[in-house]
């Protein structure tokens, strides 16, 4: 059973990365430099959870794959850029990601700020180029991606990351922090999906909604558990980063035991949300699962 779940993960996995080559500009395309580093911010073994996420929401409503690569490489390519520009010294200054240096390392600090300045506008580059959706949907699209990109979603969740530290927050501003940094992008995965399915009724709608804001919620409190026990090697960056830098994390201010209890309990609300859908929403339960369970 394990085993067919993986081999579909793989099979996706393959598919976003086919797509992610057509849509970045060749490395040998002037100014080389720039190309080069944007691959390389992309195309260095990141795990594909948010399309994942998208494809999986695809199955479950009956989505063809096909109509969600566009909205599956613009949340990958934003994706990207968020963690080159997270790793940089004006923010989190961590030198390994995916177990390679990071981006202004490997090449310099403007190299990389300049190859996220680009992998971003290309992600709607991508998103404007769909084809045979209704105009309506790609304006959709292009307003959800937007929007959980943007100062209301990550970048604002980011702006928040960093004014937290040192700082001893709530339970409940913590959470506003995560559903923004890192739940707006895989909410919007999910969300995508929705988008473009027909004739979707309001309470499943409603439904996928709420499992993307606890399964994004949960992904950054176990992200934040593997920052503090996963070793540097298994999870490709630098343990204890948060520590250092004096983070506001759920770890940090409540313990890892109730880190992994909040996790539990937002993976069984998450799990609640898709029980209607039955088998169709097999691969997403399994993805919900994974996300808690990783150890990367
Ligand atoms: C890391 O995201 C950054 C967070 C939002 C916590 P992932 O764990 O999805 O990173 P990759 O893409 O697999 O490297
Ligand atoms: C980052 O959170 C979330 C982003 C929007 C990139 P972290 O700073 O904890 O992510 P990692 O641990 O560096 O991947
Ligand atoms: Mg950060
Ligand atoms: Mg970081
Ligand atoms: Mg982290």
């Amino acid at each position: 059973m394990t085993q067919q779940f993986i081999d579909r993960v793989k099979s996706y996995q393959q598919r976003v990365d086919a797509r992610l080559d057509e849509a970045l500009p060749h490395a040998a395309l002037a100014p080389e430099r720039l190309h080069d580093a944007m691959r390389y911010a992309v195309f260095n073994g990141g795990k594909r959870v948010r399309p994942l996420l998208a494809y999986a929401t695809g199955e479950c409503l009956g989505v063809d794959p096909e109509r969600l690569d566009g909205p599956a490489v613009a949340i990958e390519l934003i994706h990207a850029f968020s963690l080159v520009h997270d790793d940089l010294p004006a923010m989190d200054d961590d030198d390994l990601r995916r177990g390679k240096p990071t981006v202004h390392i490997q090449y310099d600090e403007a190299t990389a700020i300049l190859a996220a300045d680009a992998l971003q506008p290309l992600a709607f580059s991508v998103l404007a180029r769909i084809e045979h959706t209704p105009a309506t949907a790609t304006t959709a699209l292009v307003r959800l991606i937007a929007d959980a990109c943007g100062s209301i979603g990550m970048t604002g969740g980011q702006s928040i990351d960093l004014a937290a530290e040192g700082k001893t927050l709530t339970a409940g501003e913590l959470e506003h922090m995560y559903a923004l940094k890192t739940g707006a992008l895989i909410h919007a995965s999910i969300v995508s999906a929705c988008l473009l399915s027909e004739n979707l009724d309001a309470a499943s709608a409603a439904a996928l909604d709420d499992f993307g804001k606890d399964i994004g919620i949960a992904f950054q409190i176990k992200d934040d558990v593997l920052d503090v026990e996963g070793e540097t090697h298994v999870i490709g960056k630098p343990s204890g980063s948060d520590e250092k830098l004096g983070k506001a994390t759920y770890p940090a201010l409540f313990g890892v035991d109730e880190s992994r209890k909040r996790c539990d309990e937002l993976l069984q609300s998450a799990m609640t949300h898709l029980a209607p859908f039955g088998d169709a929403a097999a691969l997403l339960k399994w993805l919900a699962r994974y996300i808690v369970e990783r150890g990367q």
